[in-house]
């Protein structure tokens, strides 16, 4: 049988790294983006299944020209972790729109360039497997989260609506929803963050999330749950409740 062949993007650090990592354990071929950098290339040395594509998401071009680039090394790509993202906390008085510009260019725009070159050969193929990275900050608006909450929830809905016509085509798109993941990127937060899991098992959460038939792949359930339920909660209910729980009252 012709082994799996996965492309991973924000794969030299954190969560994407040990989703390589896990891809590698399962016999895939893994297909390995992230801005170039040692660690990149360093990562495709330990293992000779993985293929160092080095590109910026937000770089519309070369994103473009990668999907072919990879199918034409690997073969055909059965699955993708669009996973690539960054943090940007901000309070109130910092706010400036070229900030959320910035950051928005590589979460929502980024992984917008990657969609758009996945879904051309899937589409014609009627297979495949995307899953973007989201995040239970895009359920509802947190403290300190106003352009990284705004990225995520715009992936949620962005996916919800392609579904619908995915679902027709035999591509299988799904939302992952991590909480609190220790990687360079919470090493960013100030405060106590509850539930915080280790890269490691992040990955292995997502590998076996995507086995199953879930839309949506979120870890720790119970901390996911617990923010469901606060979407539903009326707003004189939830400001004074999260304003507590994250001492920002
Ligand atoms: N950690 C958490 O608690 C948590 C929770 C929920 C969701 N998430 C989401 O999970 C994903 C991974 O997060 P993480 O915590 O593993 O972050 P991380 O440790 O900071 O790693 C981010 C990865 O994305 C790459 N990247 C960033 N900007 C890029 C760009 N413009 N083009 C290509 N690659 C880029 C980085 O590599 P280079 O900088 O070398 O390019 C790195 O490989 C993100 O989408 C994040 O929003 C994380």
């Amino acid at each position: 049988m012709s082994r799996e062949v996965v492309w991973v993007t924000g794969a030299s650090a954190g969560i994407g790294r040990e989703v390589v990592e896990a891809y590698v354990r399962d016999g895939a071929a893994v297909a390995a983006t992230a801005r170039p950098s040692e660690r990149l290339d360093a990562l495709a040395r330990e293992h000779e299944q993985v293929l160092a594509c080095p590109a910026d998401i937000a770089d519309a071009e070369a994103i473009k020209g990668i999907v072919p680039a990879i199918e034409q090394r690997l073969g055909p790509i059965d699955r993708a972790i669009l996973n690539a993202g960054t943090h940007q906390p901000v309070h109130a008085p910092d706010f400036k729109a070229d900030d959320l510009r910035a950051l928005m260019e590589i979460n929502l725009f980024g992984t917008a360039n990657c969609l758009e070159a996945l879904l051309g050969p899937m589409l014609a193929r009627k297979r495949g497997q995307i899953a973007v990275v989201s995040s239970i900050a895009g359920y509802t608006g947190l403290p300190t989260s106003a352009y990284y909450g705004a990225s995520k929830a715009a992936l949620f809905n962005l996916c919800e609506a392609l579904k619908f016509d995915l679902d027709k085509a035999g591509v299988d798109l799904r939302v992952i929803a991590p909480g609190f993941v220790k990687t360079p990127l919470t090493d960013k937060n100030e405060f106590p963050m509850p539930f915080l899991m280790e890269p490691e098992d992040a990955a292995s959460r997502i590998v076996k999330g995507l086995k199953g038939r879930s839309f949506e792949v979120t870890f720790p359930r119970r901390f996911s749950y617990l923010l469901k339920l606060f979407r539903i909660l009326p707003y004189w209910l939830y400001f004074p409740i999260v304003a507590r729980g994250t001492k920002t009252s």
